[in-house]
């Protein structure tokens, strides 16, 4: 019990001495107080571990105390003493959040044992929260978490290029973290003491994106009464951050591949040359290659921007950062709600890491906070509430279009819209290849694996594979889209 920071409140002073000298004795560090308002100004000023007060004080009492000990801090822990008779207030304060209550007379040993046992607690507590924030500071890079091996590449990475000028293109599925890679990249450069911009490409026709990015003159075109500077300017010195670049007209490619060859650019209805010191980074979901391939984007403008490309590989591909991020939103979100909810219950667990995520990491901090506003204080999260649908079929119910983890969970994002009944046969076969295709996706296609996880031989795995018509070579198809 070294160093347990206690509050006695008590206005018997006999009763605080003699308590407070065997608090001491072994080890806590004790502050007095003789009435209840006492108690409240030492709350106010000092967050304790353990606030130990009588119910009946003289002016405010013993149950104000503990309201407002537990109002200012959640994992405060209160201990009440009752006179013997009145076992129905010590009920109220065990509901009002209360350790537990010893009734008068008592022995000290008895009060010891009981602080013996929340001191262990707290311990227990603090030990739980050092190892979380000790995990998180190994695996966390600016608000980026990633204990998987492909993500801490994304995170040396980002160390390593931030501090230089190089364009940067960062490619992945919506919700992977694109712009929070964006955003390191920009803290962590010689720039940070400038703007960061940013442009979501996709948001604005041609001529708007043009007069957004390079500025215009008063009269420029009709609506622009007054002279603008753009994003290019506002960038100065800085990084300019273009989100969803994949989307962006011929027209724009070609100014802005000047603007990367020159540094120079000119605003919408104007001759003058403006120089321009931006450092730029790029986002998109799209396969540029693809888009080269087809015509839709220009080659030179693509390997300008494809100097350092980062590839921010989907959720469903890196499970050990399931648990991680989960359990980090779960932490915050309860603080921002002011909830306390004992974490996620195994079976919890099993499904957050059997779900496929086609809405990547935003989906599953989604889920986890709707799973913290629905739940009641003191419970673990169950499966129901990340779902959010009693009938799931992974609940034991009927499959719905409008629950992900039925129609998305485990077919990779795409919706099935064949809502037609079928036959059990052939909705257990539908099943069955949709979960074989989820689970070679998350072991990199590696057909031993996924027979090792699916309980089946390598040759009956390789049978339902060609019954169903996935294709051999899973894992090339996945890398060369990617
Ligand atoms: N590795 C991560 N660790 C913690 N939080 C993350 C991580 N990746 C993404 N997030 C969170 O997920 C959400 C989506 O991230 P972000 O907006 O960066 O994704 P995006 O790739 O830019 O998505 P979109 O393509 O839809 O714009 C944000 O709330 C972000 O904080
Ligand atoms: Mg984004």
């Amino acid at each position: 019990m070294k160093g347990l920071t206690v509050l006695l409140v008590d206005d018997e002073p006999l009763m605080r001495l003699s308590m407070m000298d065997a608090l001491e004795a072994v080890g806590c560090e004790v502050q007095a107080a003789s009435t209840g308002t006492e108690g409240l100004e030492a709350i106010r000023e000092k967050t304790y571990d353990v606030v130990i007060t009588d119910l009946r004080l003289p002016g405010v009492d013993g149950l104000t105390v503990l309201q407002t000990a537990k109002g200012k801090e959640p994992q405060a822990e209160v201990l009440v003493i009752t006179a013997h008779g009145s076992v129905e207030t010590a009920v109220e304060a065990m509901k009002l959040g209360a350790f537990d209550y010893v009734t008068k007379p008592f022995q000290m040993d008895e009060l010891l044992l009981i602080v013996e046992r929340v001191g262990g607690m707290i311990a227990l507590r603090r030990e739980n929260q050092d190892l979380k924030h000790q995990l998180e500071d190994k695996f966390c890079f600016n608000g980026i978490l990633g204990a998987n091996s492909q993500m801490r590449g994304v995170l040396d990475k980002i160390k390593l290029v931030a501090e230089t000028d190089s364009t940067v293109l960062i490619v992945g599925e919506s919700g992977t973290g694109k712009e929070l890679v964006a955003n390191a990249l920009h803290q962590n450069s010689p720039r940070k003491g400038y703007p960061l911009i940013k442009v979501s490409c996709a948001a604005l026709p041609e001529t708007l994106l043009e007069a957004e990015l390079f500025g215009h003159e008063k009269g420029a075109f009709t609506g622009a009464l007054r002279q603008r500077r753009g994003r290019f300017e506002m960038a100065n010195r800085g990084t300019l951050f273009l989100d969803e670049i994949g989307e962006i007209s011929p027209v724009v490619q070609v100014k802005l591949l000047r603007a990367l060859q020159e540094r120079t650019f000119e605003r919408v209805g104007s001759n003058e040359p403006i120089e321009t010191d931006v450092r730029l980074v790029c986002a998109t979901q799209k396969d540029l290659r693809k888009e080269v391939a087809q015509g839709r984007f220009r080659e030179d403008l693509f390997y300008r921007l494809n100097v350092v490309p980062i590839i921010v590989p989907p959720l469903r591909q890196r499970q050990e950062d399931i648990l991680v991020i989960a359990e980090h939103v779960l932490e915050t979100c309860s603080a921002k709600l002011n909830k306390q909810l004992r974490g996620f219950s195994q079976p919890a667990h099993e499904l957050l890491l059997r779900y496929s995520y086609p809405g990547n990491v935003r989906e599953l901090e989604n889920m986890v906070e709707r799973a913290v506003a629905l739940g009641r204080d003191g419970t673990t999260v169950q499966p129901a509430d990340l779902c959010g649908l009693q009938s799931c079929p992974y609940l034991g119910g009927v499959p719905q279009e409008s629950c992900g983890f039925c129609s998305e969970g485990l077919t990779g994002g795409k919706k099935k819209k064949d809502t037609t009944l079928t036959s059990l046969a052939a909705a257990r076969e539908g099943f069955e290849k949709n979960y074989i295709v989820s689970v070679l996706e998350r072991v990199d296609g590696s057909r031993t694996t996924a027979s090792k996880i699916l309980g089946l031989s390598r040759k009956a795995l390789w049978e339902k594979c060609k019954r169903y018509g996935i294709p051999s070579a899973h894992r090339e198809v996945e890398e060369t889209e990617s």
